[in-house]
């Protein structure tokens, strides 16, 4: 149920329209407050007055006049929802969303609001399938905005594919699921992912095996749980993970600078694989090959990450966990790691190439804190995710 729910519906223009008034309904009867939106060009398919019928709300439009501003300014409307739903969107609106235009009264409320964001896309399938509208659904998708739709099928124009607004029931389901709480809503937390590459010279770099799967999966399992997760990740194969306010970095340093802008939060799990060093001098140019010289590289320490916030006086989340990828004795290192850097718990695994851990899709972990060290059994790295994202919400209540 979406029992006093507020919504705020953004209806773009396009024949899928028609559909945003059995949307409002089906919203309505769940116990939901709509308050509509219309673009001037949604005006063309559905009327004001139908829309606002349904909602029993004022159909905000395009043409918002000053009374309007001193009923219910822009900014206050766009925050005073507990989710914005688009529904359609057209290519045209995700693209404005994309570069933050504010020309009209929906790409305003979309570009001042602060609340949780939900698109349903619908357009031609040329038009959803092209490069560019699929580059700002990844861009809007790392912005944490939540999509649902577009369906495949027959659609208006004509032509057969993907790109036909979700069912009105299918977007009620997303919305119940991106309202729904969770021990962790309302929390946020930054996680780190992936490998770093620190460059050599602009063609070469300096890399570790890291997939980031372990990391992803953990992003994943918190925002299943409701939390808020700024994903700091490194250059990885993984499929970021949807939800996420997605941060895309190179190297250590600016993994750091981008996990201290995302500062303050009620926790930090450092699961990326940061290289120790970088190579200092690596400028602009390519090293050329010397006749019998092997050229030498000189390192400068990185700075680390899970150290600097864990010690932090002003930023330091209630919870800080590491990761210890050892080797070698895993819960002496491991222990002493999680002592050395000031974090509350370290999750340390054996990475040795025959455990197969690094790069694979399972892990054994052991969960080291003040209780002493708990052994997990060996499990799929989703699977440790869960069990970590578990111990999390019951830590930070
Ligand atoms: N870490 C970090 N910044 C660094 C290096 C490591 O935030 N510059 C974090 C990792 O994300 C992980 C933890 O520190 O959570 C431990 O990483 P690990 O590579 O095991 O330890 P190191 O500090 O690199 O120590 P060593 O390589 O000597 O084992």
């Amino acid at each position: 149920m979406l029992e006093d729910k507020r919504i705020l519906l953004i209806i773009s223009g396009g024949i899928a329209a028609y559909k945003s008034l059995d949307l409002i309904r089906q919203l309505r009867k769940r116990g939901a407050w709509v308050t509509p939106v219309l673009t001037k060009s949604a005006e063309q398919f559905v009327t004001p007055l139908s829309v606002s019928a349904l909602a029993e709300e004022k159909a905000y439009r395009d043409l918002f006049d000053l009374t309007d501003e001193a009923e219910m300014g822009h900014i206050q409307l766009s925050r005073s929802a507990d989710l914005i739903v688009v529904a359609p969107a057209t290519a045209n609106l995700m693209a404005k969303m994309v570069t933050g235009q504010a020309d009209d009264l929906a790409s305003t409320l979309l570009l001042a609001t602060d609340t949780p964001i939900l698109v349903a896309p619908a357009m031609n399938v040329r038009m959803w399938l092209h490069p560019a509208t699929q580059r700002n659904l990844a861009t809007l998708k790392g912005d944490g905005v939540g999509f649902v739709g577009p369906n495949e099928g027959d659609m208006a124009c004509g032509e057969f594919g993907p790109g036909r607004l979700a069912e009105p029931v299918e977007i009620v389901v997303a919305v119940e699921a991106a309202l729904a709480e969770g021990p962790l809503t309302g929390r946020r937390i930054v996680v780190t992912s992936g490998p770093t590459h620190e460059p050599i010279d602009p063609v070469r770099y300096i890399a570790n095996r890291s997939s980031g799967a372990q990391g992803t999966a953990i992003a994943r399992a918190l925002l299943a749980l409701g939390a808020e997760v700024v994903f700091v990740t490194g250059p990885a194969e993984e499929p970021r993970p949807e939800g996420a306010h997605v941060v895309e970095v190179e190297t250590a340093k600016q993994m750091m600078d981008a996990v201290a802008a995302a500062m303050p939060a009620d926790a930090g799990v450092f699961a990326a694989a940061v290289a120790d060093w970088r190579v200092d001098g690596a400028g602009d140019s390519k090293i050329k090959k010397q006749d019998g010289e092997i050229p030498s590289l000189n390192f400068l320490e990185n700075p680390d990450i899970l150290a600097t916030i864990s010690q932090s006086k002003s930023d330091r989340p209630a919870l800080v966990v590491g990761f210890a990828a050892e080797t070698d004795d895993v819960i002496e290192n491991a222990t002493k790691k999680r002592l050395r850097k000031g974090c509350d718990w370290i999750v340390a695994n054996d990475v040795s190439p025959e455990t197969g851990i690094m790069g694979g899709r399972e892990n054994a972990v052991v969960l080291i804190s003040d209780d002493g060290a708990e052994h997990w059994p060996r499990m799929q790295k989703d699977a440790v995710a869960r069990q970590l994202a578990d111990r999390i919400a019951a830590k930070l209540g």
